[in-house]
C-alpha cells in the first residue's frame, strides 16, 4: 500500500534547499555553481542518502538519487527538476520538482510493494540561462545538444567559461560523453513542476496534464546608433539606438499577438542602454529577446518576420541591428501513454485534473529528445512566477506528489 505524501516533509525540504541562496531579503537567487547553489546540492545530496537513495553525479553536475528496482536488467524511470533560479524569484520554481521526486521515491520505498525498474529523481544542471545565457545545461548534454567544446565557449558575465568552471569544481572531462543518453536508456521521465500561470487556480482544479512544452528561440540584438546630444540633436537628425530597439520590441509584441498559434509568446527582458543618460541619446542598446511556441513553424515564421522588421527598421532609422540567435529550441509533445497514466493515477486517487500546454520550458524538454516524456502541474497561487510573490500550498504539492508517486510506480512496474 502506498501511503499519501506528507506536506511537512516536502516543507521541511523546501525550507531546507531555500537557506541556500543570496536574495538578500527579496525573493530567492540560487545561481549555477555560486555558494549557495553548491551548498544547495550537497544538502540534496545529503537528503536523498538519508532516504537511502544511491547518490551520484555526472560530468556537467546532474545528481541522481536512485532506488534500486528489482529488475536491474530494465531501463529506469526519471523524475526531478532543477534547484537554480533566476535572481529574485521564488522557492517552488524547480525544486518542488525536487522534494516532490523524494517524497515520491521514500512512499515507494516504504511500501511493501515491489517496484521492478530504478527510480532515480534528478537535479538537472541550470535549467535556468541566467549564470551563462542558455537554459537547460545538464539535459541540453544528456540530449546531446551541449558538447564538451560548446563549454568552451559558453562564457558568464565574468568571462569564465563552462568549460573552466566544470573543471574547477573537479568535474571530469574524460566522462563527458558518459552524459548523453541514447533512446532506450530511460523507459520513461515524469516531471512535476509548478504551473506558472492561472489556469489551474482559476478552474479550481489541483492537477494539470501536460500534453506539450513551448520551446524558447533566443536572441542577443545588438543596436548600433550614433551617441549625441539630447537637445542639441533635432528629431530627424538622431539615429537613437534605444528607439530602434523599443520599436522592435514593439513589432514583437504585434507579430506573436497576431500569430495563429495555439500558444506563442515573445518578450524582451533584458535592456542595455549605453551610456545610460538622461541627456544622451543612446548610440548602443542591447535587448535580449526570447519567443516561445508550442508549434515550431509558427516559431520559424514569427523569427522570420522579426527579422523582415529588423532589417525596415535599420533603414528607416538609419541603425545597424545584429541579431545573434543563441538557440532555437524544438517544442515537446508530451508522450500520451505516461499521460493516460497520469490520468489513471488521478482518478484512482480521486483528484480532478486538467489537461493543458507548457508556455514556460523545463529539462523535460530535451529529456523528451531521448525518452518518452510527460509532467505534472500544481497550482500557482495567481498564476506567478520568477518572482518572491511566487507561492504554491503545500497541500497543493503534496497532491501532486500523490499523483507523481503513484505514476512512477505504475511505470516501474511496466514490462519493455
Ligand atoms: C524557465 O524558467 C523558463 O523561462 O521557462
Ligand atoms: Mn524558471
Ligand atoms: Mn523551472
Amino acid at each position: 500500500m502506498l501511503e499519501r505524501a506528507d506536506k511537512n516533509r516536502i516543507e521541511n525540504w523546501l525550507k531546507g534547499i531555500d537557506q541556500f541562496q543570496t536574495g538578500e531579503g527579496d525573493g530567492t537567487t540560487r545561481i549555477l555553481f555560486t555558494e549557495p547553489e553548491l551548498k544547495a546540492r550537497t544538502y540534496v545530496k545529503q537528503q536523498m542518502a538519508a532516504l537511502g537513495l544511491e547518490v551520484t553525479e555526472d560530468a556537467i553536475g546532474n545528481i541522481f538519487g536512485t532506488l534500486k528496482g528489482s529488475d536491474p536488467s530494465l531501463a529506469p524511470v526519471w523524475t526531478g527538476s532543477h534547484i537554480d533560479t533566476v535572481s529574485n524569484a521564488g522557492m517552488f520554481d524547480g525544486m518542488s520538482g525536487i522534494v516532490c521526486g523524494m517524497e515520491a521515491l521514500h512512499l515507494i520505498k516504504n511500501s511493501s510493494m515491489e517496484h521492478k525498474r530504478d527510480i532515480s529523481v534528478i537535479v538537472y544542471t541550470s535549467e535556468e540561462p541566467e549564470r551563462f545565457g542558455l537554459s537547460c545545461l545538464g539535459s541540453r548534454a544528456m540530449a546531446g545538444a551541449l558538447s564538451l567544446e560548446d563549454t568552451k565557449i559558453l562564457y558568464d558575465k565574468e568571462g569564465i567559461s563552462l568549460y573552466q568552471l566544470l573543471k574547477d569544481l573537479g568535474y571530469d572531462e574524460n566522462r563527458y560523453h558518459e552524459i548523453q543518453k541514447q533512446t532506450g536508456d530511460v523507459f520513461a521521465s515524469v516531471e512535476l513542476h509548478i504551473e506558472q500561470n492561472s489556469i489551474l487556480e482559476k478552474a479550481g482544479v489541483p492537477i494539470g496534464i501536460v500534453c506539450g512544452i513551448c520551446a524558447p528561440t533566443n536572441f542577443s540584438v545588438k543596436i548600433t546608433g550614433v551617441q549625441s546630444h539630447a537637445g542639441g540633436t533635432s528629431m530627424d537628425d538622431r539615429r537613437d539606438a534605444f528607439m530602434a530597439a523599443a520599436e522592435l520590441a514593439l513589432r514583437l509584441e504585434d507579430i506573436t499577438k497576431k500569430s495563429t498559434s495555439e500558444y506563442i509568446t515573445g518578450t524582451v527582458g533584458k535592456v542595455n542602454v549605453f551610456p545610460n543618460a538622461i541627456n544622451v541619446i543612446s548610440g548602443d542598446t542591447e535587448i535580449s529577446i526570447d519567443i516561445r511556441s508550442i508549434d515550431m513553424k509558427a516559431k520559424d515564421v514569427a523569427v522570420e518576420s522579426l527579422k523582415y522588421e529588423a532589417e525596415r527598421i535599420e533603414e528607416e532609422r538609419k541603425v545597424e541591428i545584429n541579431m545573434k540567435m543563441e538557440n532555437h529550441d524544438l517544442p515537446l509533445r508530451c508522450d500520451e501513454t505516461i499521460m493516460e497514466i497520469e490520468k489513471e493515477s488521478c482518478k484512482k486517487l480521486g483528484i480532478p485534473y486538467r489537461t493543458m500546454i507548457s508556455g514556460p520550458y523545463h529539462d523535460s524538454l530535451f529529456v523528451g529528445r531521448f525518452a518518452p516524456a510527460a509532467m505534472i502541474f500544481v497550482p500557482s497561487k495567481n498564476g506567478i512566477s520568477h518572482s518572491k510573490e511566487e507561492w504554491t500550498d503545500y497541500s497543493d504539492l503534496a497532491i501532486g506528489a500523490d499523483v507523481l508517486t503513484e505514476t512512477l510506480y505504475t511505470l516501474a512496474n511496466q514490462a519493455g
